[in-house]
């Protein structure tokens, strides 16, 4: 299957510890949806994705994603996801051997719990090139304000890409004007559009934390060390940025030499912010900043925060902002292994168990919509139909009545034709106007977020910024559960062979 030549080579890139994670994490709304890059295949492999609450994981199982465009050995991986009441959707990006960013939209078949491909994208743009090491972190915002993805540039800096209904996949910003010290990137937002924070290795010492506030700029600040301008923001000069050397520090970052191969950022439901690394120590580590003052938090015993098989390894993170509940995924003993914090407090680590065998007869347990689901089910499972549910069954409603399967179909295998030909054109691929297909994004399930009022961000007074930008972000839709259907669901946006509901829809109507 694989050829002595590529073997040497990947023993070669086996033994170079790559600079981002290859484990990647996110909450489904009904538990974690983990997928690896295996290192000697390079094929990305996943846990079942029709598990309730506990995931599983095996090395070996047929569990590997169907990619149309193959990921680099040592990809950087990133994910996000949602519940519909039938089934979850994961929509993950990774980089080629040419440094492009794809998304590969994946649908799950609860039977089997393996994932079906709904389409595969290049979301970089040529003009904005990928730093070959970056990692990626992405957010999914909600159905109007979409997606983000945050990179590493060539020159180190981080960038931000996105995508809406309206725009398709575009580069928005570079987010650091400096460049950072390791492309390791980690982003959370907390349950309003907009509030933001990334974060990066700044240098040997230090991370930088980015934070968007409504006007589209975004506020940087370090820690341990603080920068020397009171307000740095991503428009600032590159040569004005600097980290003020008189000032004393509170801490200096534990086992830390500036060259994680993740960053893991959280926000909990009091708006605490948390950074997750695993340090030269092997060990795991929780920074975080309550009212802006970043402190060390305690680790755990070892039976709650196992030690990792290497220094500086890979983590990946899933968390649920409402329930406060994280996630932790790293290597222990050659295992997968999940550190659990859930009902505000940690549980003991597990390494992931061994998947029950595929069978295509025994359908997978599916809690019904009033919520009842095998144990172990979070309570945010069971809070009622997400908006993605509700908006979904309003598009399935839509498309039934208006009797537009059909017309689906047919946008989708054009669709289809078009993306064959972009893949084995690598020059076709390159993202440009009409030339690659907006993804069929399903809406994803942003809930809404009580307590929000008491958060942080405007606790500092930043002065306004100097210019108006033009505010893409400008009019936040509320992203509550009650969220009408986006207008974009109707049927004069069906006639554009973009459109994500024609596509995807009927293709799920279809299934047995
Ligand atoms: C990678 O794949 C090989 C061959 O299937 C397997 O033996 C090994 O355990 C896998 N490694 C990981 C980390 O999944
Ligand atoms: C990427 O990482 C490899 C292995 O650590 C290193 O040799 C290479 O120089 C890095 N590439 C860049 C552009 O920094
Ligand atoms: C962050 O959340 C607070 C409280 O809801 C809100 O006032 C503020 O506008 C939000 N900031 C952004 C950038 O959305
Ligand atoms: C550095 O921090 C100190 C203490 O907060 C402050 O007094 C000083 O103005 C800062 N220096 C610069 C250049 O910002
Ligand atoms: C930072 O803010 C303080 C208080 O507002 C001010 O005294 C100081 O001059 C500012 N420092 C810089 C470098 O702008
Ligand atoms: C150190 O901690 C104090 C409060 O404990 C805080 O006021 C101060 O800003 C912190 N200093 C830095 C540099 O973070
Ligand atoms: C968390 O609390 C809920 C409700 O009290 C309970 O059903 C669930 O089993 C708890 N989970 C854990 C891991 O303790």
């Amino acid at each position: 299957m694989v050829s002595p030549i590529s073997t040497a080579f990947l023993v070669l890139a086996a033994a170079v510890a790559p600079s981002h994670a290859a484990i990647a994490a996110w909450w489904t709304g009904i538990g974690p949806q983990i997928i690896l890059q295996n290192a000697t295949t390079g094929a990305i492999r996943h846990s079942p994705c029709n598990a309730f609450g506990v995931p599983t994981y095996s090395h070996t199982s047929s569990h590997e994603l169907p990619l149309s465009q193959e990921p680099k050995k040592g990809t950087a991986l990133a994910g996000a996801g949602w519940w519909d009441e039938k089934t979850t959707t994961a929509s993950i990006f990774y980089t080629t051997e040419n440094n492009q960013i794809i998304n590969a939209l994946l649908e799950c078949d609860m039977q089997t719990g393996l994932f079906n491909s709904k389409g595969s994208y290049v979301v970089s743009q040529q003009n904005f090139p990928v730093h070959s090491n970056t990692s990626l972190a992405v957010l999914l915002l909600g159905d109007a304000d979409g997606y983000r993805v945050y990179y590493h540039d060539d020159k180190q800096r981080v960038n931000e890409i996105g995508y809406t209904q309206e725009t398709d996949w575009h580069h928005r910003k570079i987010i650091t004007p400096d460049s950072q010290g390791w492309p390791a990137v980690g982003a959370f937002r907390a349950n309003t559009p907009a509030n933001i924070s990334v974060v990066s290795v700044h240098d040997t010492q230090n991370l930088m934390v980015m934070r968007n506030a409504a006007d589209e700029a975004w506020y940087l600040s370090t820690f341990p060390r603080p920068l020397s301008n009171n307000f740095s923001t991503s428009e600032a000069d590159p040569t004005s940025i600097s980290l003020n050397q008189t000032v004393l520090t509170n801490f200096t970052m534990p086992a830390w030499d500036g060259k994680p191969s993740a960053l893991g950022l959280t926000i909990d439901s009091s708006f605490t912010r948390f950074v997750w690394y695993i340090g030269t120590d092997k060990a795991l580590h929780q920074i975080q900043s309550k009212s802006f003052v970043w402190t060390v938090k305690d680790s755990q015993a070892s039976d709650i925060w196992p030690v990792a098989d290497s220094a500086n390894a890979e983590l990946a993170v899933a968390a649920d902002q409402r329930s406060s509940m994280v996630r932790l995924y790293y290597f222990v003993d050659g295992r997968v292994t999940e550190v659990k914090y859930e009902n505000n407090s940690w549980k003991p680590f597990k390494a992931l168990a061994e998947p029950k065998a595929v069978t295509t007869d025994t359908p997978a347990p599916v809690p019904t919509s009033s919520g009842t689901a095998p144990t172990d089910t979070p309570a945010a499972a069971t809070a009622g139909l997400s908006t993605g549910a509700k908006a979904g069954i309003a598009v399935g409603v839509i498309l039934g009545v208006v009797g537009l399967v059909a017309v689906g179909v047919i946008l989708f295998l054009a669709r289809r034709r078009k993306q064959a030909a972009a893949a084995s054109d690598p020059a076709a691929a390159v993202l440009g106007p009409a030339e690659v297909s907006a993804p069929p994004y399903g809406p994803p399930p942003p809930t809404s977020s009580p307590g929000h009022e008491q958060y942080l961000w405007e606790k500092k007074q930043y002065p306004p910024p100097a210019h108006a930008v033009h505010q893409l972000d400008s009019v936040h839709r509320p992203m509550e559960m009650e969220a009408a259907p986006r207008p974009m669901y109707e049927l004069p946006d069906q006639t554009r062979s973009h459109e994500l509901v024609g596509d995807a829809r009927p293709m799920r109507h279809q299934a047995p």
